[in-house]
């Protein structure tokens, strides 16, 4: 593997609330992206993978606290910087953010050359001239005229405002960038589109991305390597490859057959009923079991730890019965078939 960009060591985070209670977001997450690596956080709405975006820049909602592990960035723990340090040191600089929203991110009376003259001011040498010449050659990189940089931010669509921001988020040439969720705002043409870009990056840039989404599928078509969480938990991580060929969490065969795969056009798609929890107390327990089919009265008595995939310390899943798994869901997902064919032919 690369050396590492970003580590995650067993970080767990939390969040205050009125009464003195408390929502455990993230337990005792661990993953690792590697330079030039284009990493999948996937998970269902409320599994914590925004609070992991917002742990990496400082910008966890103010009742949000790392409260144990490492959150290491090039090898430097940056878990208990200061927002002037994450502003100084990180920010931009080293770790952009896209966000799920480009609304709120520009701003709204400023022209967008002006806006990149400004970030160049503040974090690099470069002359105005340089600033406006290093933005329009990003507009080249996103697909937007060069003509438009002098415009205002509301003179563009929705989808060119999202591209925008992906240009703004390349301007400091990062080593990392966020991506939370950068598409499901859009719909499907533009999503397809800004994920192409997103993709043709590698080639042009030196920089690793975190790419955070509801829809395995994305992270199927967009990265390297990849970590499912479920409320709170790591389920599965490992390369793209491992992970599509060899699920091993419940959650991602699940997750998997929850989505079209051109490899089984006829099957029926997967509804994985229920929630994630919301964790009010830190969870000593698999967090997935109750929505699991396999689930054993021994996933209620702890916290699943990380377990080794076939030999392989890349793959990696969170499941006690991780090793039973492959035979487990081949049973399962052929009686589910059966059920559909028994129900078909009744119904012809
Ligand atoms: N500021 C906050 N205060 C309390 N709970 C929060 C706050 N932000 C997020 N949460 C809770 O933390 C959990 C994880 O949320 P989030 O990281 O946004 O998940 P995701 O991005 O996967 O949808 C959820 O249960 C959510 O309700
Ligand atoms: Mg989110």
């Amino acid at each position: 593997m690369s050396e590492p960009i970003l580590e995650f060591d067993d970080v767990s985070i939390k969040y205050r609330t009125r009464g003195g209670g408390a929502v455990h977001a993230v337990n005792e997450a661990s993953f690792t992206i590697g330079e030039h690596e284009y990493f999948g956080l996937v998970g269902e709405s409320g599994c914590g993978k925004s609070t992991i975006a917002d742990s990496v820049v400082g910008g966890l909602d103010e009742n949000g606290e790392v409260t144990s592990g490492a959150i290491r960035f090039k090898g430097t723990e940056i878990q208990d910087y200061s927002e002037k340090q994450f502003n100084k040191h990180i920010r931009w600089k080293e770790i952009a953010v896209i966000p799920q929203s480009s609304m709120n991110s520009l701003d709204p009376v400023m022209k967008l050359s002006d806006q990149a003259i400004e970030m160049a001011k503040y974090h690099t040498d470069l002359s105005k001239r340089e600033a406006v010449d290093r933005l329009r050659e990003l507009f080249g990189v996103v697909g937007i005229p060069e003509s438009r940089i002098h415009d205002y931010p509301h003179q563009f669509s929705g989808g060119m405002q999202q591209r925008t921001i992906i240009a703004f988020s390349l301007f400091l040439r990062p080593s990392l960038i966020i991506a939370d969720e950068p598409t499901t705002a859009l719909d499907v043409i533009m999503q397809d589109q800004i994920l192409d870009y997103i993709n043709a990056l590698k080639d042009d840039w030196d920089v690793s991305m975190l790419m955070i989404t509801h829809d395995i599928s994305i992270v199927f078509e967009n990265c390297d390597t990849m970590a499912v969480m479920h409320g709170g938990q790591m389920a599965e991580s490992g390369s793209v490859i491992d992970v599509f060929d060899r699920p091993r969490h419940p959650y991602s065969i699940l997750l998997q057959n929850a989505f079209p795969d051109i490899r089984y056009p006829d099957r029926e798609l997967a509804v994985i009923d229920g929630y994630p929890p919301q964790l009010t107390e830190r969870p000593d327990y698999c967090t997935f079991a109750d929505r699991c089919p396999w689930a054993t009265q021994e996933c209620y008595e702890g916290a699943p730890g990380p377990e080794t995939v076939d030999g392989n310390p890349a793959h990696r899943a969170w499941c006690i019965r991780a090793d039973e798994m492959e035979s487990l869901a081949e049973e399962h997902l052929t009686a589910s078939t059966q059920a559909t064919n028994i129900l078909e032919e009744t119904h012809e």
